[in-house]
């Protein structure tokens, strides 16, 4: 930025203004202006080169494993009680996600039927959090989770973790599990099978460690032990032998280790970065529109120099610098366990009360397909989300005052509502106030900018140009999703349909 300033008010002479002039005109010529001018300099300064995948090792879908990780993330078996599967949560046709503030796992009344509508017996969700997009998880290198709880202890750029070893859930805070595996993503694939409320359900191995939940249900899968005979159709290990072109038996071939490997594969091939602005960046000046341009400008732009101030934290090609802050959203939800039905987010890791409601940056890529926002979901648009920022305490009031959830799309068919969460106000505004006392010791990047509705207008739709095309388009989508004619190895396949039976 100063760059620029300091070019255009230097007293040199006329000459220099004369040229900028003549360079601005012949610009315009060229479909370019001073916006674009202005982009050059950020993106320059910012080292932006608009393909966060580059230089990275990452599967295409087409590699065998991939494909075996897509039959594995679409069955159902590895549901306790055969009712959840990966993609319960995480579908491709809903932004790889589920478009719920909280998901639905187990017991559902209809566990093909996924997104608004999706609901169990009690018709309350009862998962803690919002559940994030697996598109692009191959793009994270610090850790996973809101609070990063798979996290490389190395963090090496681009790495997605493989370079040194991997802290889990399963591991005390900064103590490597050595069973983590090759990156963060084959390390998360091994949690959700074990959670009571995602995918495990109460009954099954009920009281047993992580591991014995995991071999079991690999055991189920490769017909043999304690799981021989669950599943009554079952062609796994020759999908094993073929992606692992092998010819060992299940027992060496079907163990939770491949699983999660194959599910990790499958997930870090989901790489949809082809975004409108990757387009300009790599100089297509006609690929975002000018409101586009100006919403860059103020995200790139810090707030004491008239910007929005958010690339202080969604920074980099990835849009995030994957730290954890504390934005305050508000929180509603059964809670992780902390204060009463509060989320401490990154404090539950490190123990430190110095972070308490930090939550990781969310990368941007995508975001317009991922509503609603935040760990509790709780915003339903964009633009509420900008408005947050402009001034947290009046949105989190003003999100309360109108009824709060129970105006959320996922609450409006639940009776008594309001009643649901009777602590989550006073939560929310203990986020406000540590978020206020980090303000005023300066320990938080975050500072409300002064926007006004066309800015924020403006912010909105430069975050609707972080969408690759591909993500939101059921065709071009289709190699992530099998077909519904299939039922996969062991007709347990989850071919999943909106509330309305269309498939998704
Ligand atoms: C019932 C819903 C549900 C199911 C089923 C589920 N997930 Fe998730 N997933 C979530 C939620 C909620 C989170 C965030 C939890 C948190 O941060 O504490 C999450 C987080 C993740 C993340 C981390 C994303 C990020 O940005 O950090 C990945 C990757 C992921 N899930 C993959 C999987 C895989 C693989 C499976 C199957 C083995 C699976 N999920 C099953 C709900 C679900
Ligand atoms: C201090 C760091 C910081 C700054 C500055 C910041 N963000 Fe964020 N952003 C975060 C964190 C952390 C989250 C996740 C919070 C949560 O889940 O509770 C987030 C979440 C979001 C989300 C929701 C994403 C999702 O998938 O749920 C959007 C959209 C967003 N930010 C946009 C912006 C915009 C626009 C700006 C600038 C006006 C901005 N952010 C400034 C840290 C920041």
């Amino acid at each position: 930025m100063n760059k620029k300033r300091n070019y255009t008010t230097s007293p040199s002479s006329y000459l220099g203004i004369t040229l900028i002039s003549i360079m601005l005109v012949f610009q315009a010529g060229c479909g370019s202006s001073t916006s674009d001018t202005e982009l050059d300099v950020i993106i320059l300064d910012q080292n932006l080169t608009g393909n966060p995948a580059s230089e990275r090792d990452l599967p295409d879908i087409s590699d065998p494993v991939a494909q075996l990780g897509m039959a594995l993330f679409y069955s159902k078996s590895l549901g306790g009680a055969m009712d959840a599967a990966c993609v319960t949560c995480h579908h491709p046709g809903l932004g790889g996600g589920d478009g719920l503030s909280f998901p639905v796992g187990v017991d559902s009344l209809d566990p093909d039927v996924l997104g608004l509508g999706r609901t169990n017996s009690a018709n309350l969700p009862i998962v803690p959090r919002n559940a994030p997009s697996v598109f692009n998880a191959g793009l994270w290198d610090s850790g996973l989770f809101f609070d990063s709880r798979v996290e490389s202890l190395g963090k090496e750029n681009k790495a997605n973790g493989a370079v040194s070893p991997i802290r889990t859930p399963d591991s005390d805070f900064l103590i490597a599990d050595v069973n983590a595996g090759e990156n963060l993503v084959m390390a998360q694939s091994k949690f959700p099978v074990t959670s009571s409320e995602e995918m495990k359900t109460e009954d099954f191995e009920n009281g047993s460690t992580n591991d014995v939940i995991r071999d079991h249900l690999a055991a189920r899968l490769g017909d043999y032990g304690v799981g021989e005979g669950e599943l009554s159709t079952n062609a796994w290990l020759e999908e094993f032998q073929t992606a692992f072109v092998s010819s060992e038996g299940a027992e060496v071939l079907v163990t939770f280790d491949n699983i999660a490997y194959a599910l990790g594969e499958f997930e870090r091939s989901m790489v949809f970065v082809d975004t409108p602005w990757h387009q300009y960046v790599n100089g297509d000046l006609l690929a975002i529109s000018e409101d586009q341009k100006q919403g860059a400008i103020l995200f790139f732009t810090p707030v004491n120099e008239g910007g929005a101030g958010c690339s202080g934290c969604h920074r980099g090609d990835v849009f995030s610098d994957e730290q954890h802050h504390v934005i305050a959203f508000p929180q509603i939800g059964v809670g992780k366990g902390d204060g009463n039905n509060d989320d401490f987010g990154r404090e539950r890791e490190t123990g430190n009360p110095a972070d308490r409601y930090h939550f990781r940056t969310a990368s941007l890529l995508n975001v317009a397909l991922t509503a609603p926002y935040g760990h509790a979901g709780t915003y339903q648009t964009l633009e509420e989300v900008v408005r947050h920022y402009v001034n947290p305490v009046a949105s989190v009031n003003a999100f309360f005052d109108r009824g709060g959830w129970c105006q959320l799309p996922q609450y409006q068919s639940i009776g008594n509502c309001e009643t649901l969460y009777p602590d989550s106000i006073a939560n929310s505004r203990l986020a406000l106030q540590k978020l206020g006392q980090e303000r005023q010791v300066m320990a938080t990047p975050f500072i409300s900018p002064a926007l006004n509705d066309i800015q924020i207008a403006q912010l909105v739709s430069f975050l609707e140009s972080l969408t690759d095309d591909c993500a939101g388009d059921r065709e071009c989508l289709s190699g992530w999703v099998p077909g519904a004619g299939d039922n996969g190895p062991d007709e347990n396949q989850l071919n999943a349909v909106d509330v309305e039976g269309n498939v998704l």
